[in-house]
């Protein structure tokens, strides 16, 4: 049996993918590389030694997830496929909405056709909106959000819990991830953001590269103790873990299952800032800048509900994150691009 991801090819995924092989999972991938390289599952070959199946394609596409669903023994799905930058998705709402909402309806009905019912889905802390309480358990009321890409997760984790509550076959796992960063240790994998990256730790490495100038700081006047936004940046590496540990959890007949997979650690955009420069011995010039639009100034997570349930907790500390960011970056100034 193997496990199908779709957007395996992307930053998580393609994480996740080496960590399902070390557990000696059988993976698929379908992806449409719409913000992905296929060189990515080269360099998961190197690590693991092992194959990756791979289909180019789109997760609206009946045709292609049919081939996939008569052609390979899925029996659960990683459902990471999605458009995911925030500026984009209030230029671009329909975009959004037809991208997440109807290729996650489709890939669904085409799932169940063929009696497949174990997702685990990539949700985000975003679904807190402004959160009621911090640090941020499950227990949390969703909260308003501010951008369609929010909404589209929101949407998403209603729908995939509607789907259990009428057909209690379905086990369907919604993780919440606060603030993926890190690389795989080897320096070979990492994120590979198109044009200027929209997040804080791509855009640190490019200016550590020679790529930008220098950080702008986004609003030192937030009730934070540096006055900068708190965040729980937590390692890749370790997020990909925590999904090998909710398909062990799936494989229980766990139902309905959310999860935040954060460390429970908050640190200010400044923070990151220092503990960047003193993992790797570099500076990184910033200067302050502007709020920008939609961001809240506090949010981390009580991760103990994974703890306890799926026996998952971060491993990577605040130093690993940061030098492995930037081994990645260094080795690759450009990504997968030669
Ligand atoms: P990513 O862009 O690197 O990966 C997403 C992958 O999905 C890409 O490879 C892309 O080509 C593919 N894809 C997009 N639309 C598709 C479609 N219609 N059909 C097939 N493939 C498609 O992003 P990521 O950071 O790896 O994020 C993975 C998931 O986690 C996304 O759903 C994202 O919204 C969610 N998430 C990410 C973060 C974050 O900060 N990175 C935080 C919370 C949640
Ligand atoms: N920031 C800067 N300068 C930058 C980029 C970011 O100061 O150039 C600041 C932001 O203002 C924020 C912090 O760094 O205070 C983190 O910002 P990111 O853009 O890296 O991350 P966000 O917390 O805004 O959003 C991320 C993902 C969303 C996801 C959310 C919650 O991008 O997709 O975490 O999971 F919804």
């Amino acid at each position: 049996m193997a496990v199908l991801v779709t957007g395996g090819t992307g930053y998580i995924g393609s994480h996740t993918v080496v960590e399902l092989q070390n557990a000696g999972y059988d993976v698929v991938v379908l992806d449409n590389l719409s913000n992905s390289s296929p060189k990515s599952l080269d360099r998961v070959k190197a690590i693991t030694g092992k194959d990756v199946t791979f289909y180019e394609g789109d997760i609206r596409d009946r045709k292609i997830l049919e081939k996939i669903f008569d052609n390979e023994s899925i029996d659960s799905c990683i459902h990471f496929a999605g458009l995911k930058a925030v500026g984009e998705s209030v230029e671009k709402p329909w975009e959004y909405y037809d991208n997440n909402i109807t290729g996650t309806l489709t890939l669904v009905d085409e799932m169940r056709k063929h009696n497949v019912k174990n997702i685990i889905f990539s949700s985000s802390a975003t679904v807190y909106g402004d959160p009621a309480e911090i640090p941020i358990t499950e227990n949390c009321p969703k909260g308003q959000c501010t951008n369609p890409y929010g909404w589209t997760k929101s949407m998403l984790e209603q729908i995939l819990s509607d789907m259990y509550k009428a057909d209690n076959e379905w086990n369907v796992v919604l993780l919440r991830y606060f603030n993926p960063i890190g690389a795989h240790k080897s320096g070979t994998m990492g994120e590979n953001p198109n044009g200027i990256p929209n997040n804080l730790m791509p855009y640190i490495t490019q200016v550590a590269v020679g790529k930008r100038e220098e950080l702008g700081v986004f609003g030192n006047d937030y009730d934070t103790p540096d006055g900068t936004g708190v965040r729980d940046y937590i390692h890749v590496v370790d997020l990909a873990d925590g999904h090998v540990k909710a398909l062990k959890k799936i494989e229980e007949n766990a139902g309905l299952c959310i999860y935040n997979l954060g460390t429970g650690t908050g640190y200010s955009v400044l923070d990151i800032v220092k503990n960047f420069e003193e993992a790797n011995d570099l500076k990184i010039p910033y200067s302050i800048k502007p709020r920008r639009a939609g961001d809240i100034a506090t949010c981390y997570a009580d991760p103990a509900k994974a703890k306890a349930e799926l026996g998952w907790e971060a491993k990577n500390g605040i130093k690993e994150m940061c030098a492995d960011s930037w081994r990645w970056q260094k080795n690759n100034p450009n990504g997968y691009d030669d």
